[in-house]
């Protein structure tokens, strides 16, 4: 492990209804009891409080930090992991517009701030309302790293399984 100062945000993606906040929120804690010495905080990009700007603040206010670590807790690569939360977070990401599938082509003005994205994965026509979010900036001079989301791992193929075999 590195021996800079390391903080982790874990990045759900927000909802008005509590259930999401009620999941990072139990994976943040558990991560905080085995991981005592590192800062850990959720967030959510958008819709929920607190946002990804608030909770980079309120890592950075509390511990002197030189990297932050954000996990997206998504199944799946989508255009808010591969565009939008990069956007958020000011980074660099190897997203390319072509790559998006059914004939569409999007224009991305992503400058850390644009809410106006589209979905992937919210139906057809549907936008998130934003008139909740404010506009509130962080300042974090550090490395902040995006990981990848959970992915195809057997140990969320054993969920599924479980979840189909509750009701055979
Ligand atoms: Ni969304």
């Amino acid at each position: 492990m590195s021996d800079k100062k390391t903080g982790i945000l874990l990045l759900s993606h927000g909802s008005r209804l509590d259930d999401g906040e009620e999941v990072i929120k139990a994976y943040k804690e558990m991560y905080a009891e085995e991981f005592p010495d590192i800062p850990v905080e959720y967030g959510f990009m958008e819709i929920r409080k607190p946002g990804i700007p608030e909770t980079i603040n309120k890592l950075t206010s509390e511990n002197d930090l030189e990297r932050i670590i954000v996990v997206p807790v998504f199944v799946a690569h989508g255009l808010h992991t591969k565009r939008d939360i990069p956007g958020l977070l000011g980074i660099e990401s190897d997203f390319d517009p072509e790559s998006i599938s059914g004939g569409h082509h999007h224009h991305h003005h992503g400058h850390g701030h644009d809410h106006g994205h589209d979905h992937d994965h919210h139906g057809h026509g549907h936008h998130h309302h934003h008139h909740d979010h404010d506009d509130e900036e962080f300042e974090f001079d550090g490395e902040i790293i995006l990981t990848d989301p959970l992915g195809i791992d057997t140990r969320l193929y054993d969920i599924i399984k479980d979840r189909v075999s509750e009701h055979l």
